[in-house]
């Protein structure tokens, strides 16, 4: 008998999970499926800063409008940019062909990179650009070497400028810096409205997790009450047997 609880809490043990994924540490979003507002904000940056070039081709804006509490003539007139009905997916108004004539390569469809790539990649992603005048689009990201998006939230962060540091003889950029007011944010407001961004894009990436972890929490404690009254009842059936 202690030999079987022993594999069980062996069983239990975790196993680290390998990802496959850049080196170097990337920032954590701390993606929370729960914070509606977070989303809210999210749905709007994205829509107004992404889907130009990029579509989210899964994700229908009437399901959005359920899963974030928004009323659906609220996501036709804010959400919605391009000529879609509310039951249509997120698709850009970008043509593939002239997107691949201007950037060389065409902009993914973003709805499940952050299964693909990780929340925590995205998330760097977005914080990692920086000016590159070599560069056809002016922009580069130590993330991503020679991407060929440009740093379409410059407004917002201002002018990323690399840090170089020289390491066994090697220069190499160390990080990067943004110069206080070079742009309309904070580097503290910039990182929030990525994270938003980033949030929402875990979010389409995953509709059902909020309520998958919610159902999860029910079923558990249906499981612990069932426990105890299994418990009791085998208590009463036991206590005429000796
Ligand atoms: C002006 C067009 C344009 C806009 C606007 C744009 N992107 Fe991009 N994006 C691109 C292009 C082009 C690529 C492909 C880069 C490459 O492969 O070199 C890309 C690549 C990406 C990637 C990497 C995808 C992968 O798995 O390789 C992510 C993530 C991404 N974009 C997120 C965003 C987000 C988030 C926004 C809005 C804040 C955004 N993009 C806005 C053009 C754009």
């Amino acid at each position: 008998m202690k030999k079987f609880f022993l594999a069980l809490l062996i069983a239990m043990v975790p196993v680290a999970g390998f990802a496959a994924g850049p080196t170097g540490p990337l920032m954590d979003p701390r993606v929370d499926p729960n914070d509606k507002a977070s989303l809210q904000r999210g749905a709007k940056y994205f829509v107004n800063y992404c889907l130009g070039c990029h579509s989210a081709q899964y994700q229908r804006y009437n399901r959005l409008a359920a899963d974030l509490d928004l009323p659906e003539d609220l996501v036709e007139q804010y959400l919605i940019l391009t000529d879609a009905q509310i039951g249509d997916t997120m698709e850009t108004a970008m043509d593939p062909v002239d997107a691949e004539r201007w950037f060389g390569v065409a902009p993914p469809d973003l709805t499940l990179t952050t299964r693909l790539r990780g929340a925590d990649w995205v998330y760097t992603y977005l914080n990692s650009f920086y000016v590159d005048p070599s560069k056809a689009s002016g922009w580069n990201n130590t993330l991503f070497p020679d991407v060929a998006m440009p740093h379409v939230l410059w407004t917002l962060q201002g002018t990323p400028e690399p840090a170089y540091e020289e390491h066994n003889g090697e220069i190499a950029i160390a990080g990067i810096q943004v110069e206080e007011g070079s742009g309309l944010l904070n580097q503290a407001e910039y990182q929030a409205v990525t994270r938003d961004i980033t949030n929402f894009m875990a979010y389409i990436a995953e509709p059902i997790k909020a309520d998958r972890q919610s159902l999860g929490i029910k079923v558990i404690a249906f499981l612990l009450v069932f426990t105890i009254l299994a418990y009791l009842l085998k208590k009463e059936y036991w206590k005429d047997v000796h």
